[in-house]
């Protein structure tokens, strides 16, 4: 962090009031949600920067918290008032695969000035989100995403002790307005994606969130960023894991390492029980950047009990029966991307840079017409993935949570959490196993959404 960044910083911990994480009320009619999509203008980084023009629902980015109990039935309708088609992925949630969201895959993208009824069971509790799924690279980087929290049938935590962290990185020019310009840049999608320059959380700039000393918080923590692999310490504030991409685990887990790393599109929800302020800081860079504050008044002395969360009914995967899927990830800058097939035809020379398809699957770039691989529902199956990049990835299956089995040739014996995304890096091999139990056509994606433009899509099919 430059000491102009540190020296504002300072200044803006000492003037901001105490913010509390917006909770939107967000009106049902007649039991339907409305989410509008639509430009709106905010102010990104503190002072007198200028604000920037993002899509957002209902006005805000983070979008409303859509907050339902395990097993409602949700009925969201989505218009289109961006000035190009949309469509919304329910990330996470083990959903009928007509509202899944994905445009071009499970639905048409709903037009500028049309709209679209999503209607779905949420079988799972947990911390999910919501963001657009169509020209994602595109439309999430601009603020169109919200948090979708599904609480569990008997609630651990009251509303005053669960709170939503929604975090995400911005690319600023310097006026501290969103970078326009750089939107679609060959140069980010062939490398890291597009990461920002500056951080919020909730959408503020350095916010400051007050807790009360001895009770014990849920922390949902949401990625929400296209490319930024979250690099956090939260052993600093003695945080201990909750739940990974809104399962729990079956112990709260007591965090004794560091970094802990949050990728695009993964969540954890921590357990805090504060003693002293702290703060959330990004700790990759030379010196750790804090991005939100935790101010800890006095509480009434009540010590609580450990809260346990009770998990979800996700089928255990049956390994002595999977089928074996190998996944080979290639192309990328520094990894020579001279064999990628797209649309039918090997890509050449310029073709690289007028189609931008410069990352492939197997060779494929971009949703072969085949699937990946046909399952029978309820069939074992093990994915291997091999990264043969010189970068890190965030993987991520549609419509099911599998279990990371093993990493590298090592077995990992860390509980195996389930997970609906995970992060690969440079020439690793990660094996997911997870039972096909849900019918359709699924995605299999990298998560930092300018790698799956530019290549790094195929997709599945449960019958
Ligand atoms: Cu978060 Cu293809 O999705
Ligand atoms: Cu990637």
């Amino acid at each position: 962090m430059n000491s102009s960044r540190r020296k504002f910083m300072q200044r803006a911990l000492c003037t901001a009031a105490l913010a509390c994480v917006p909770r939107i009320a967000l009106a049902r009619e007649e039991g339907i949600i409305h989410l509008t999509a639509g430009s709106s203008e905010h102010s990104l980084y503190p002072g007198q920067a200028a604000p920037s023009s993002l899509w957002t629902y209902n006005g805000t980015t983070p979008g409303p918290e859509i907050r339902v109990r395990k097993g409602e039935r949700v009925r969201i309708r989505l218009t289109n008032n961006l000035p190009e088609p949309t469509s919304i992925h329910w990330h996470g949630i083990r959903i009928d695969n007509a509202m899944d969201g994905v445009a071009g895959l499970t639905q048409e993208a709903v037009p500028p000035g049309d709209s679209f009824d999503y209607d779905f069971v949420v079988p799972d509790s947990g911390t999910y989100w919501y963001h657009a799924h169509n020209r994602s690279w595109n439309q999430v980087a601009r603020g169109l995403y919200g948090p979708l929290i599904v609480e569990e049938t008997d609630q651990v935590f009251d509303r005053d002790h669960d709170l939503t962290l929604v975090m995400t990185d911005w690319r600023l020019g310097q006026d501290g307005a969103l970078d326009l310009a750089s939107f679609g840049s060959l140069m980010d999608w062939s490398h890291g994606g597009r990461v920002g320059n500056w951080l919020t959380m909730n959408g503020q700039s350095l916010p400051t969130i007050t807790l009360r000393a001895g009770e014990a918080y849920r922390l949902r923590l949401i990625c929400a960023a296209n490319a930024r692999v979250f690099e956090l310490d939260p052993s600093r504030f003695g945080a201990k894991v909750l739940a990974y991409d809104g399962q729990a685990l079956p112990e709260p887990v007591t965090l004794d390492y560091s970094p802990f790393l949050l990728g695009p599109a993964q969540r954890a929800d921590l357990l805090v029980v504060p003693e002293a302020d702290f703060a959330l800081e990004e700790v990759s860079g030379r010196e750790p950047f804090p991005f939100a504050f935790f101010k800890v008044e006095a509480g009434n002395g009540t010590q609580p009990v450990a809260p346990k969360l009770a998990g979800n009914a996700i089928p255990e995967p049956d390994l002595a029966q999977a089928t074996t899927v190998r996944l080979d990830m290639t192309g990328g800058a520094m990894g020579g991307f001279n064999e990628i097939v797209y649309q039918g035809r090997r890509l050449q020379g310029e073709e690289f840079q007028t189609t931008k398809q410069v990352w492939a699957f197997n060779g494929i770039a971009n949703l072969a017409e085949k699937p990946l691989f046909s399952a029978k529902r309820g069939e074992t199956i093990v994915i291997e993935t091999v990264n043969e990049t010189a970068w890190v990835h965030a993987m991520h299956t549609h419509g099911h949570h599998f279990r990371v089995i093993e990493r590298s040739g090592a077995t990992i014996d860390d509980g195996k959490p389930w997970r609906d995304t995970f992060l690969i890096g440079p020439q690793q091999k990660t094996k997911i196993a997870f039972v096909a139990d849900n019918p359709g056509k699924w995605l299999y994606h990298c998560h930092m959404l300018e790698h799956a433009a530019a290549g790094m899509n195929t997709w599945f099919e449960v019958s």
